[in-house]
């Protein structure tokens, strides 16, 4: 069972990754930020909890997101694996997806950290569209759509998230980089972290990821 954690800063391409990446290994993605916004849309207790947060920049409580993931990876489509994106957010998060997993005879397979400079960023979320189906995102210079404000892969409306406002985004950095920190040590004590240069095209940060999850032992069909 391969698990895969995908790291990163806000902005710095986990969410480009993890399809592509979900592509090349046959499991699927689970990103956090995307299930709060899927509740957002929907108007769920749980969207209107997590949103109170989300606007400011803020992480949700370890105790709601925990119990969201681990609903997610009791599905029957996770049983082969997962990639992670977005979650663990924090040490205590981390622990509970340790325990999990070990409650299942199974660890993390591999972190891999998509390291970029704060003021790449910005740069990148400040240029971002999101797709209103499935979240599939771009940007204005990096990755434009083939026909301007409409998703390549299901066509569906681009639209800019409402956290990724200048005022948000500072304050996303300013109130999360610290936890992400304490996740990245997590697993550098346990051995799995593997970091990539994320500050290269996407094809080539692809490519890192796969170089980088070979290192840690991880194939398509583990
Ligand atoms: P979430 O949705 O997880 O947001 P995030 O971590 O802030 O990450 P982003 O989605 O902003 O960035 P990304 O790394 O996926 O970058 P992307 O690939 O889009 O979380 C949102 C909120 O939900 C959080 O703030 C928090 O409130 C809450 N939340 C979620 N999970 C939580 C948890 N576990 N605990 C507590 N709270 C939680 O790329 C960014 C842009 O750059 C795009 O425009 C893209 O096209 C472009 N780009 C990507 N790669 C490249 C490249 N190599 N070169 C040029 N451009 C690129």
């Amino acid at each position: 069972m391969n698990v895969v954690v995908l790291l990163g800063a806000p902005g710095a391409g986990k969410g480009t990754q993890a399809p592509l990446l979900a592509a090349r290994l046959g499991i699927p993605v689970v990103a956090t930020g995307g299930l709060f916004r899927a509740a957002v849309r929907d108007g769920t207790p749980l969207g209107l909890e997590a949103r109170r947060y989300m606007d400011a920049g803020q992480l949700v409580p370890d105790e709601i997101v925990v119990k969201l993931l681990l609903e997610r990876l009791g599905r029957p489509d996770a049983a082969a694996g997962v990639i992670l994106d977005g979650f663990p957010r924090t040490d205590v998060q981390a622990a509970a997806l340790d325990r999990a997993l070990a409650d299942r005879g199974s660890a993390v397979s591999a972190a891999v950290l998509v390291d970029v400079p704060a003021e790449e960023l910005i740069r990148r979320m400040s240029g971002r569209w999101i797709c209103r189906a499935a979240g599939h995102p771009y940007h204005e210079v990096f990755s434009p759509p083939r026909q301007a404000g409409v998703c390549d892969l299901d066509g569906s409306e681009l639209y800019q998230r409402a956290d990724d406002q200048p005022a948000t985004i500072r304050a996303r950095m300013d109130q999360q980089l610290g936890a992400l920190g304490q996740v990245i040590e997590h697993y550098r004590a346990s051995g799995v972290l593997r970091v990539v240069n994320g500050l290269q095209e996407i094809d080539a940060v692809a490519a890192a990821v796969d170089a980088a999850l070979a290192d840690a032992g991880v194939t398509a069909a583990g």
